[in-house]
């Protein structure tokens, strides 16, 4: 009797699946990444980081995966010399120069999917640092600013020239008005 008491009381305890735990704050606050961020830099948060300081969290935290440098690592390779993307492209070979138009949604994407197997892990600091560190491997900024809310939108992004028109409407992006 004893123990179907405590048993009951245990499936009581475990909701009704007796499956999983409740998030505790820290891991909602961690996964719930709102607002996105946009184009125009819209939703980017306080905080910054520098090129130094965002090669010490791609060695630790990307490196593995990546690349020592960028590329030649098992996964998709980040830095690349700014090439012309084709269809007949490997998307393992889209990486930040020649791809993404926007440096803004290179922030939304590390904080909210890397590192792939531990995503949310980087406070917003570390994320400002890695972006800064990817788009100085890519040539893309010179290192003497941080970047940061009102630095990474202004980050000129080779790509945006790269990407081709969409041949039945001549427009880039048909779908969206750009800001
Ligand atoms: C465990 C391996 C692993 C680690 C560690 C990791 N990544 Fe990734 N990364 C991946 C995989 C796999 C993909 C492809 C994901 C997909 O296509 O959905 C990816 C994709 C990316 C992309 C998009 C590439 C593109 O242009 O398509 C970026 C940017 C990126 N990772 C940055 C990072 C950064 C920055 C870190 C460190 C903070 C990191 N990754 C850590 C495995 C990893």
């Amino acid at each position: 009797m004893g123990l179907a008491v405590a048993l009951s009381a245990l499936v009581l305890a475990q909701g009704r699946y007796q499956i999983g735990q409740p998030l505790s704050e820290e891991e909602v606050r961690r996964w719930n990444v709102r607002p996105s961020v946009l184009a125009t830099g819209a939703g980017l948060p306080p905080g910054e980081g520098t090129v130094d300081q965002g090669a010490q969290v791609y060695a630790a935290q990307c490196a593995a995966c990546h690349g020592g440098s960028g590329e030649g690592g098992a996964f998709n390779r980040l830095v690349a010399e700014p090439f012309p993307v084709t269809k007949e492209t490997n998307p393992r070979d889209f990486a930040i120069g020649n791809y993404w138009p926007y440096p803004t949604t290179l922030f939304d994407y590390i904080r909210r999917a890397m590192p792939f197997a531990t995503p949310g892990i980087l406070s917003d600091d570390e994320v400002y640092a890695v972006v800064a560190y990817l788009l100085y491997q890519n040539g893309i900024i010179d290192g003497s600013q941080p970047m940061n809310a009102a630095t990474l939108p202004e980050v000129e992004m080779p790509a945006r020239a790269l990407l081709q028109l969409d041949p039945t409407t001549q427009k880039k992006f048909p779908w969206i008005t750009l800001p």
